[in-house]
């Protein structure tokens, strides 16, 4: 009987008790789809008597509403919370988010390995001022008053002083004048830093740009000492097997001075476009400090002696990485920036 049936039903409904989602959707499957519970009734309903429909039909009504709104309401109470829940905790079957990391400026991998390869044979970081005064950056170093170094196209100068110009320094050989003033034989440092030089930009020169000195004094340091210190840096930097030659320079501050040749990194000597067809490139400036500059710096240059080398942190990164335009290093391009090695610190 249809009457007993409605009867049955609501009272499983309001007994309803869902305790999940599945709960409501299975209330759902059961009572009000196409093929549920209500409209089945509803098909029965067609089939009764004209005075039993008059009574039954309010009833059945009421019924239909029912089950709608048991069902909603479930639906309100678990649907949305289980959504708020999932929320707060997440989906932890969900891959992870991660986040980007930065990378390491080219020139600062390079300056820490250099740094690192140095420090290994005993030498010290030392570091001075990048505004500095002609003493230091000039005359300290044995420069002739006239040397065209000095000249406005080269120098930035901040402050005229009579005999004593203020100026960005040019290069790091200033802090080899600082820390020999300061302090007593034996000195051993690596000297890294920012230096400025009046240019107009290019792919091949900057007006500013970052060098690396490095300064060794004590009794008995010989050329040959010099040598082998450089010869182990460059097996060290760019590998066992790579050569070096020194051809003879001119330097201020060094005498004998020299310039030091490796073989060609990305030909390893065959001749390529880098080195010019001729296998060799140049790194760096060095020499035997000149007895003027230790005297300069209040050391006995009969007793001591001493080396020193200078190169660009530039130039030694452009031939690790093969870099071709200086600019790149100064115009913090990510697409750029991001090709280096990541460093969890
Ligand atoms: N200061 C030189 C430059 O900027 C590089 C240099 C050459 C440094 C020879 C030295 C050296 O200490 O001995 O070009």
């Amino acid at each position: 009987m249809l009457q007993d049936k409605i009867k049955q039903f609501t009272e499983e409904i309001k007994g309803f008790t869902p305790t999940s989602a599945v709960d409501v959707e299975n209330f759902r499957l059961k009572f009000l789809v196409a093929k549920g519970i209500v409209k089945g009734l509803f098909e029965e309903f067609k089939t009764v008597s004209a005075e039993e429909k008059r009574t039954l039909g309010k009833v059945l009504n009421e019924f239909k509403q029912l089950a709608e709104q048991t069902y909603s309401d479930a639906q309100v109470q678990f649907t949305h919370t289980e959504k708020n829940l999932q929320r707060e905790e997440g989906d932890l079957t969900l891959p992870g988010e991660g986040f980007q990391l930065g990378s390491r400026h080219p020139l600062s991998l390079v300056r820490k390995e250099i740094v690192e390869i140095f420090k290994k044979l005993g030498f010290i970081v030392a570091e001075g001022p990048e505004i500095e005064d002609d003493w230091h950056n000039f005359s300290a170093l044995n420069f002739p008053l006239e040397h065209p170094a000095r000249d406005m196209q080269d120098t930035f100068f901040v402050e005229k002083k009579e005999g004593n110009d203020i100026a960005l320094r040019t290069h790091t050989s200033s802090v080899q004048v600082r820390l020999m003033e300061m302090g007593k034989p034996p000195f051993r440092a690596i000297m890294p830093g920012r230096v400025y030089r009046n240019e107009a930009i290019s792919a091949r020169a900057h007006c500013f740009f970052h060098q690396v000195e490095g300064l060794y004094v004590d009794e008995n340091v010989s050329f040959a000492d010099l040598k082998q210190t450089l010869f182990h840096f460059v097996q060290e930097l760019y590998g066992e097997g790579t050569k070096v030659r020194f051809r003879p320079s001119y330097f201020p501050f060094t005498e004998p001075s020299a310039e030091m040749d490796i073989s060609c990194t990305i030909c390893k000597g065959k001749g390529c476009q880098l080195c010019k067809y001729s296998g060799w490139v140049e790194i760096l400036g060095c020499g035997m400090v000149d007895p003027n500059v230790l005297e300069n710096c209040g050391i006995d240059s009969k007793k001591y002696s001493g080396f020193a080398f200078g190169m660009g942190i530039e130039r030694i990164t452009n031939l690790k990485y093969e870099i071709r335009d200086l600019r790149l290093f100064s115009e913090n391009d990510v697409r750029f920036l991001s090709q280096f090695e990541t460093e969890l610190v």
